[in-house]
């Protein structure tokens, strides 16, 4: 860790800032895992001074973990506040002045991270402002470092991320820029990589010989809170699919780093996404399955359909659910699907990875037992009751054969003392340190942007219609058809 870092939080009222980036600070100061001259600066349209701005970050620490607030309220960090819109060059000229400021006085020596924690229409205006006050240079600084951190969406499709990414380096090389998937800061999607590459029992099956096809669930009860009209513009390819999904089917489907370096995981993942088959137009019909769900019950209670939220057009044709098959074309997984879902007001909340089986090449058991088997799978679950569970057939006491699935089941909670950190509280500590192997690089983003965008394309043109479900169901029936009438999993995860 660097002695010495300033965060600056671009956007620093916001609900990200509020809700995650504080309380992250407020945990890391707990673990005593903050560098010893640490400095907050506050950027943001609201009016505050310094002393304002610091009670808030420790509110918002309090409301989240009360113990960390009383820590980071003693904690002796630099806390600034610049008021301003991220328009006008005086804001950040003001902010360079605080910055230099504290590089002396709170013993930064000149190393900072910029968060951008704003909605994602200022980002361009933001970059633009920090790189013409010099505050992002296109050159490693003589002395100390600049690092971004962005946060998604990376762009609104392929061609704005191009643009965005040529824009974010005229003030940051690639390798001080951060794009936050706080994915990538779970535990359990790390632990993909620990399952894969850190035992030899799973790795000689993990391939087209043993395993029939992989289910990816991100599934949520919640609604769109109020986030309407940013989920009109999104919907759930661009909010969940482009980013999460694509992560976790990368770690699923890559193969073994050459290194644990960051580059070398990352090339990994760039090598499997560019290996997934773009759809073609004339199978977006067959291959994806969008909804929207009306008012339906969540947990006994009822709620409104997408088109009464607030922020959301009356007649929107966004999808809150989207479903699609996606064939990753490589050697180790030639001829498996990978069926990917993600939805919003949804039965439950699970987020999963399921590797079904294959079944047995010949069955040397009687007909009764034949009638009961169901196929082998393993399941990596992501959130919540992190843990695996591997699903085979058992023989069920008694002197007739019949076969029963049973499960083998690993809970992380039962598993480990260790209370897992926050995403952001281990992304936000990589990033002090500079460590980028759990950000997504460059060419990630378009790679993922390039398997994403034939199916925005194939939606503009009307190919994709929305079919309206109920909240608190699994999505609409025409979904099921894409994995296969005899998959159960899917429809009762
Ligand atoms: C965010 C999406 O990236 O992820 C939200 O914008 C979604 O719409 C959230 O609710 C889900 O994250 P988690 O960690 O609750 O699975």
């Amino acid at each position: 860790m660097p002695p010495g870092v300033a965060l600056v939080v671009l956007g620093a009222s916001g609900d990200l800032a509020r809700r995650k980036l504080y309380p992250a600070i407020g945990s890391l100061a707990a673990r005593e895992q903050l560098p010893s001259h640490f400095a907050l600066v506050g950027v943001a349209r609201t009016e505050f001074d310094d002393d304002d701005f610091r009670k808030s970050v420790v509110e918002a620490v309090r409301a989240a973990h009360p113990d960390a607030a009383e820590t980071l309220a003693r904690h002796e960090f630099a806390c600034r506040y610049v008021p301003g819109n991220f328009d006008d060059p005086q804001t950040f000229a003001r902010l360079k002045k605080v910055l230099e400021e504290l590089d002396s006085s709170a013993g930064i020596g000149a190393r900072r991270v910029f968060y951008l924690a704003t909605i994602p229409q200022l980002f361009e205006t933001a970059i633009c402002g920090l790189r013409d006050a010099g505050l992002g240079t296109a050159d490693e600084p003589a002395d100390g470092f600049n690092r971004v951190v962005i946060e998604k969406p990376f762009g609104h499709d392929r061609a704005s991320a191009v643009e965005l990414n040529e824009l974010l380096h005229t003030g940051f090389a690639e390798h001080r820029v951060f794009r936050i998937d706080h994915y990538l800061g779970k535990e359990t999607v790390q632990n993909i990589l620990a399952l894969r590459f850190a035992n030899s029992i799973f790795e000689p099956i993990w391939n087209r010989r043993y395993v029939d096809h992989v289910q990816i669930t991100i599934a949520e009860p919640l609604g769109v809170e109020h986030r309407g009209s940013f989920y009109e513009g999104a919907g759930a390819l661009r909010d969940i699919v482009q980013n999460h999904g694509m992560q976790v089917l990368a770690l699923t489907a890559m193969e073994a780093p050459a290194s644990f370096a960051a580059d070398s995981i990352r090339d990994e993942k760039v090598k499997v996404l560019r290996s997934v088959e773009p759809l073609a137009s004339e199978e977006l019909g067959t291959a994806v399955v969008r909804g929207q769900y009306t008012a339906g019950t969540i947990d006994a209670e009822p709620v409104v359909g997408y088109r009464d939220e607030e922020g959301v057009a009356p007649d929107s044709e966004t999808e809150t659910y989207i479903a699609l098959r996606l064939d990753v074309d490589n050697w180790r997984w030639a001829g498996v699907p990978f069926y990917l879902r993600a939805g919003k007001r949804l039965a439950k909340r699970v987020t999963e990875v399921v590797l079904q089986f294959k079944a047995v090449p010949h069955l040397a058991l009687p007909t009764s037992a034949v009638e009961s088997i169901e196929p082998n799978t393993m399941v990596l679950r992501i959130q919540p009751d992190e843990g695996i569970r591997l699903e085979f057939g058992a023989k069920v006491p008694g002197s007739t054969w019949s076969v029963r699935t049973v499960g083998l089941d690993f809970a992380f909670r039962a598993g480990f003392a260790e209370a897992a950190p926050e995403a952001y509280e281990r992304l936000l500590l990589d990033v002090m340190i500079g460590d980028t192997t759990l950000f997504i690089r460059e060419d990630e983003v378009d790679a993922a942007w390039q398997i994403v965008q034939p199916v925005l394309d194939g939606i503009a043109e009307g190919l994709v219609p929305v079919r309206r479900h109920a909240a608190g169901t699994w999505g609409p029936p025409a979904a099921d058809a894409i994995v296969g009438s005899e998959n159960d999993r899917w429809r009762n995860t």
